[in-house]
């Protein structure tokens, strides 16, 4: 089997931290996202996989490289433009040629993995298998209705659900999905739906397995979804703490310190994680806070929020629910007259006191 991500598309809900990034590159618990699909994938037994990129490609090759780090294949795949999820499988067909593929999008975590899922898929040889999950607001998904114990209908997010059960951002083909593929008409958001192709699968009698998961896990399209995600996968960390801790600081719980950091006369209580090269001093760094590589905090109080690189914040009194993008800086204003001084990217979301 072979495996294909889809790490094309805008990220325009993450706007303004997508308009630098790729949202499949944003960190949870210091780590994008799209690697922990790779791992998965990995521990899934399946090492030869395209990337299918867009706009973002340079960044997410030069994040991925050729995958040898994970100890498998990346072959990347250019989509020219952003013309859905079934296009992006369309133009996989070189590369997967006659064999079956997980399809996974780039931006959606799974906690417990894929394996039991590919497995499965092994050994009934369906012709394609949805991984199913139920949701609370099916109406953002697409959606599926079971009989028998088989997927029967789908529906791309619709306004009056069925059901309660949505697509989770993982799926499983053999070749006959090309088929369907090629017999497809774009969507009323102008997009090649891969739940129409599952629908011309199940139309033409083909075995269409559903597997409902039981963990957890997201389509980390919003900053609450972030904020979740990167809750939850702290909450599975084990304390490591390879940095300095003076001994006026305090560690608490479940907490990683990277390298090269140093805590100077603060409290970290976890579960968080430090990335290498951090300085923190005089401050509290509360439960579900990941602080990526070479940031500064001084003075300050920070609590469930993800920190990106190289930021610098000094004497903020508290940070709570946020995402701050690489190199920002909040710092305490010191000239006169006494104002907000802000210079902000387009799309940012600022809450003041
Ligand atoms: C896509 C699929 C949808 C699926 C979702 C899962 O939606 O079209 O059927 O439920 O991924 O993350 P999109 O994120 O492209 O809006």
């Amino acid at each position: 089997m072979k495996a294909v991500i889809l790490s094309g598309g805008k990220g325009t809900r993450l706007r303004p931290i997508t308009h630098t990034n790729a949202k499949q590159l944003v960190p949870i618990a210091n780590k994008p996202i799209l690697f922990y699909g790779i791992e998965a994938i990995k521990e899934a037994g399946i090492t030869d996989i395209a990337v299918v990129i867009g706009d973002t490609g340079d960044e997410i090759r030069k994040a991925v490289g050729n995958g040898k780090r994970w100890g498998v294949k990346v072959t990347y795949v250019q989509q020219e433009a952003p013309l859905g999820l079934a296009h992006a499988v369309k133009i996989c067909r070189g590369f997967t040629k006659k064999d079956s593929f997980v399809v996974f999008l780039g931006d959606n975590l799974i906690k417990d993995g894929i394996k039991s899922l590919v497995d499965d898929f092994k050994k009934k040889k369906p012709n394609a298998q949805v991984l199913l999950a139920h949701v609370p607001h099916p109406e953002q998904f697409g959606v599926v209705e079971l009989k028998n114990n088989r997927v029967f209908k789908l529906d791309e997010k619709p306004k009056k659900p069925k059901t309660d059960l949505a697509l989770v951002g993982v799926y499983m083909f053999d070749h006959n999905v090309f088929r369907a593929i090629a017999q497809l008409k774009p969507s009323a958001r102008g997009e090649l739906e891969i739940t129409d192709a599952i629908q011309w699968l199940v139309d033409k009698k083909m075995k269409v397995n559903p597997y409902i998961i039981k963990g957890w896990w997201k389509d980390t399209g919003k900053l609450k979804d972030m904020l979740e995600a990167n809750r939850i996968i702290l909450d599975g960390i084990k304390q490591d703490i390879k940095g300095k801790v003076d001994k006026k600081s305090q560690i608490e719980g479940k907490v990683v310190i990277g390298r090269g950091s140093e805590i100077k006369d603060s409290v970290i209580r976890g579960p968080a994680i430090i990335g290498r090269n951090v300085r923190i001093r005089n401050s509290y760094i509360g439960p579900f806070t990941s602080v990526n590589d070479g940031v500064l905090i001084e003075k300050s109080e920070i609590e469930h929020s993800i920190i990106l690189m190289n930021c610098r914040i000094t004497e903020i009194k508290r940070i709570e629910d946020s995402l701050i993008g690489q190199n920002v800086q909040i710092i305490k204003s010191k000239s006169k007259p006494v104002a907000y001084r802000i210079m902000v990217g387009d799309s940012s979301c600022i809450e003041v006191l």
